[in-house]
Parts: structure tokens; C-alpha cells; sequence
């Protein structure tokens, strides 16, 4: 192929994620037509698969799995235009940038949602959200794993607290699934959106949901869905193992070839393995000069995402520069913590290998960096 100058770097950030040779490969099967039987040889096991990742048997007919053509944001969408009805009051359970994003998809579609908001680097206090949650809310939405911080909430908790309150738990799993166990049925939760580009180690460009059918049901009630965010239609279609507007047949492709990797895999060893990078980062930080620590509690420590507090004084930008020499796409933090932080994402398909050699390269290069 003509050389078009694209840097082919390896993707240490939180999302878009490494793509195995392999994946990228299966972009090259057929395009195919999405109304043609076609459409099933490859959605159908995806499909499978994807339940079976979310801790659902395959043939479970409680829960359906929607392939959304778009990212994590436009499953986030179809959440809140399905599953708040006007003049119900919702609640958004925050604890970074993102569970703010899902608090800015709610209002900006018209929904009546209040914010509760905890501290950057925090998880989400259980005793403060029981207190919140006696004001009546018919639904709570929440972050299972916070990007910006590498926070991760404990889903089961959370869920089973918000279900005592009477309401419907919807999660924002989008950096997470498919890196830890997603605990749907545990934290009873009505909807859990996700996407492709993270821990699922694909590009991106579906958004994915696991509803249940007391979601489909409850959605029946909810006037002015929308088009594409009504997870209605998109249910009927992954009836059929079809999407509701036309799939992203190369995506779908490397769909398929993956989640029967994943399964290949053993799901719980791709959890492992998320959780022993994660150990192996934790350990590495510790190695760091003074001034680097751990952002996120350790009980709340991501395994996909170790977001790591630096000095002040940290050239964060000329070390991602430093890095791209190297080879690799640095995250030096998310812009909007106000803490200096960079994020370590041992996410998807990295091997615990790669990420061994990954910090090394940060290690050499760091103390360069840190003017004093
Ligand atoms: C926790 C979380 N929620 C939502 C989003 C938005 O997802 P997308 O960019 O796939 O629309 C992201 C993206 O990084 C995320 O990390």
C-alpha cells in the first residue's frame, strides 16, 4: 500500500486500544449485506459470546445484547432517551469526567437528572449515595470503571443499594468490560453500556448494551425514544442477529473473531490477566522517584486503567513525545483532573509482556523529565 506517513505506534492510552495482527486481519473478510444471512453467520456467535463475557449464559432469555452502530456514548444515549420518562427524576452517581458525560447525555436530551458528585480519585461513598437515594429517584445511572482516574466502583454494591431505593441501575461500563467481571446480574442491573475499543481489544464503532427484558418492558412506558436510541428496536434487531441501521461490517467481522478468541482465551484469564497487570503496574510505581503515587484508593485500584498521580514539575508532554520516539502513544492524563496525573492503560489485548516493557521505557526516560 501507498506509504501515507500514518505512525503505526502501539497504544499504551485508555482507548482506542492495541489491535492484534490477527484482528486486523479479519477487517480484510467480505463486506456483507447486513439484511443477508450473512449477517447471522457472524452476529449470532458475537452476540453469544458477548453475553457469555457479561456473565450471562448464551441462551439466557432474559437479557439481550444490542449492537449500537457508534461508540460507548450512543449506547449511553439509548439509555437515558429508553429508560427515563419526562417528568421522572433521575439521578447521576458521579465520581469523574465520565460520569459527568453521562450526566450531560441525560439533561442534554431533555431528562430530568440531578448530579451527585464525588471527588476526583475517589469511588462512590455508599453512605452518601444511601442518603441521596431516600429522595426517590425511578432511575440511577452510574460509572462501573471512571476513566479519568482509574477508579473502579463495585457494581454488585451499588446496583443491589439503588435497587433497595426502588430505582433502575444503568451502568457505564464502556472502559471495563471485557477486563473484569461486569456483575449485571449480581447488581441487578437494568442496562450496562459498553463498547467496542476498550477492554474488548477492537477498534471502535459499536456501542454495546446488555439489557434486560424488565428494561425492554419498562422502555414500553417512555414516550419519544428517539430513532436510534430506541433500545426497542435495536433489541428486535439482535433478535434477528441484526443491527437496526446498517452494521459496520468490517467491525463485525473482527467482532466475531475476537469474542471467540475471548472465549478461547478463558474469560476468567482475561480478567486475570487485566488484574496481574494491574499488580505489576501498582509495583512499578512504587520503583518511581519520589512524588509518583497511586491516584485511585487501592481497593478501587482499575484493572484496566492505573491512573498514577506525578509531581508538578513533570514535563508530561515531552515525555508522551519522548514515548511516540519509542514507538508507543503515552497518556499524560486526563486534562480535566486538576491533579497532574498520567494513565497506564493495560487494557484488552496487551500482553503482560508488552506492558513489562512499556514501563521500562517510561522508567528510563522519566527522570529526564521531571525538572526540579
Ligand atoms: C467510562 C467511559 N464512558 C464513556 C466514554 C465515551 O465512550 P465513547 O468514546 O466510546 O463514546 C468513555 C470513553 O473513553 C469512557 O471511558
Amino acid at each position: 500500500m501507498r506509504d501515507y506517513g500514518f505512525v503505526d505506534l502501539t497504544l499504551f492510552i485508555t482507548g482506542p486500544t492495541y489491535v492484534r495482527q490477527e484482528i486486523l486481519k479479519a477487517g480484510e473478510l467480505p463486506v456483507f449485506g447486513h439484511r443477508d444471512k450473512e449477517a447471522k453467520l457472524r452476529l449470532e456467535p458475537a452476540i453469544k459470546n458477548l453475553k457469555e463475557i457479561a456473565g450471562i449464559e448464551k441462551d439466557n432469555p432474559n437479557y439481550k445484547v444490542l449492537l449500537i452502530p457508534g461508540t460507548g456514548s450512543d449506547a449511553l444515549e439509548a439509555s437515558v432517551s429508553s429508560l427515563i420518562k419526562d417528568g421522572d427524576k433521575a439521578l447521576v452517581v458521579s465520581v469523574g469526567a465520565f460520569g459527568d458525560l453521562y450526566h450531560k447525555i441525560a439533561t442534554s436530551n431533555g431528562k430530568n437528572a440531578e448530579l451527585l458528585r464525588f471527588e476526583d480519585g475517589k469511588a462512590i461513598d455508599i453512605s452518601k449515595l444511601e442518603d441521596k437515594l431516600k429522595e426517590n429517584y425511578s432511575v440511577v445511572m452510574f460509572t462501573h470503571n471512571e476513566t479519568s482516574t482509574g477508579v473502579m466502583n463495585d457494581v454488585e454494591k451499588v446496583g443491589k443499594l439503588i435497587r433497595e431505593y426502588n430505582a433502575l441501575p444503568l451502568v457505564d461500563g464502556v472502559s471495563i468490560f471485557g477486563g473484569a467481571p461486569a456483575k449485571i446480574r449480581e447488581g441487578e442491573i437494568a442496562m450496562y453500556s459498553t463498547s467496542t475499543q476498550k477492554c474488548l481489544g477492537l477498534p471502535p464503532g459499536f456501542g454495546i448494551a446488555i439489557v434486560s427484558n424488565e428494561a425492554l418492558e419498562w422502555a414500553k412506558d417512555v414516550k419519544n425514544r428517539g430513532y436510534l436510541t430506541d433500545i426497542r428496536e435495536h433489541a428486535k434487531s439482535s433478535e434477528k442477529f441484526q443491527t437496526a441501521n446498517t452494521t459496520p461490517t468490517q467491525l463485525a467481522n473482527q467482532l466475531f473473531v475476537q469474542t471467540e478468541y475471548i472465549v478461547k482465551e478463558g474469560i476468567q484469564n482475561r480478567f486475570a490477566r487485566h488484574e496481574a497487570m494491574k499488580n505489576i503496574t501498582l509495583e512499578w510505581i512504587k520503583t518511581l522517584p519520589e512524588g509518583f503515587e497511586l491516584f485511585a484508593p487501592i481497593e478501587n485500584a482499575s484493572p484496566s486503567v492505573t491512573c498514577i498521580k506525578v509531581p508538578e514539575s513533570l514535563d508530561r508532554d515531552g515525555l508522551k513525545e519522548k514515548m511516540r520516539e519509542k514507538g508507543y502513544l503515552f497518556d499524560p492524563g486526563y486534562r480535566e483532573v486538576k491533579t497532574p496525573t498520567i494513565r497506564i492503560g493495560h487494557i484488552g489485548d496487551i500482553s503482560i509482556d508488552m506492558l513489562r516493557t512499556y514501563l521500562d521505557v517510561i522508567k528510563e526516560n522519566i527522570s529526564s523529565f521531571c525538572n526540579s
